[in-house]
């Protein structure tokens, strides 16, 4: 297919689906986490082959410790396994790894790697992959309001002077353009408190494509959604074409 005429410069997904690919099979919910793991090498590739600047994945939400113990488990034995396996080749790709979350909540063995891993490729620049663990939207809101209450005590910041800019410098992200879309796969239509804030004017691209099941192709058919959008910020459709 061609390319998509409008690139998005920073692609969000929500990679859901995992448990019910591995369950279609009868195979246990850990196999799907382990097939999402290929999903995710593909992606990552096709991102920076298209000239994508920055890929935020979702990999763990705070609400997913709420999960049998076993799956838990499972899923952090991945998350260590995969910071082995996967760190050496996207540093040879060009690949910023970095990891936004509560990573306090992680054992320190698996810190240690996400903290070795982010310095590893900090001078990347090919593609920025952020992956979300431990994440959510309402604790990064929570946290910058803290952040600048402690200023305010401090007595280094004007209460009256806060405004969206400076929540938003507090954010997770800050440093990047908020994302241009936000893909969720696995069929449910749900934000799940994922980036709630950054994703203000993000465009919306559901599929029931399961995770373990996207590639190349279906990010394809996410982007081409994605040109045919009208971004329009509030104004009038007129305004905006004659803006373009
Ligand atoms: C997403 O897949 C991965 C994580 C939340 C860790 P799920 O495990 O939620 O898969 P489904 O939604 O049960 O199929
Ligand atoms: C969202 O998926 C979190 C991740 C993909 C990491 P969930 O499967 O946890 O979302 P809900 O529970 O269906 O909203
Ligand atoms: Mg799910």
């Amino acid at each position: 297919m061609t390319a998509p005429a409008v690139l998005p410069r920073h692609v969000a997904i929500i990679m859901d689906g995992n448990g019910r690919w591995a369950e279609h099979r009868h195979r246990p919910r850990a196999m799907g986490h382990r097939a999402g793991q290929k999903a995710v090498r593909a992606t990552v590739r096709a991102c920076r082959e298209r000239g994508i600047v920055a890929l935020t994945l979702f990999a763990f939400s705070s609400e997913n410790w709420r999960r049998p113990q076993d799956e838990v488990g499972a899923l952090m034995e991945l998350f260590l396994r995969a910071l082995d396996s996967e760190v050496d080749e996207l540093h040879d790709n060009g690949v910023r790894l970095r990891f936004i979350g509560a990573l306090e909540a992680f054992a320190p063995a698996l810190r240690e790697r996400m903290r070795a891993a982010m310095q590893h490729t900090a001078g990347n620049d090919a593609l920025l992959l952020n992956v979300a663990v431990n994440y959510g939207g309402r604790w990064d809101i929570a946290r910058a309001a803290r952040a600048l209450a402690e200023r305010v005590a401090r007595g280094n910041l004007d209460a009256a002077v806060i405004d969206e800019q400076l929540v938003a410098g507090q954010l997770c992200l800050a440093d990047l353009p908020p994302p241009d879309l936000l893909i969720r796969t696995g069929g449910e239509h749900r934000i799940s408190n994922f980036l709630l804030w950054q994703l203000a004017y993000a465009e919306l691209y559901f599929t029931d494509t399961l995770w373990p099941d996207f590639d190349a192709a279906a990010l394809d058919d996410a982007l081409a959604a994605y040109a045919g959008r009208e971004r329009r910020y509030g104004l009038t459709g007129a305004q905006s074409r004659a803006r373009a």
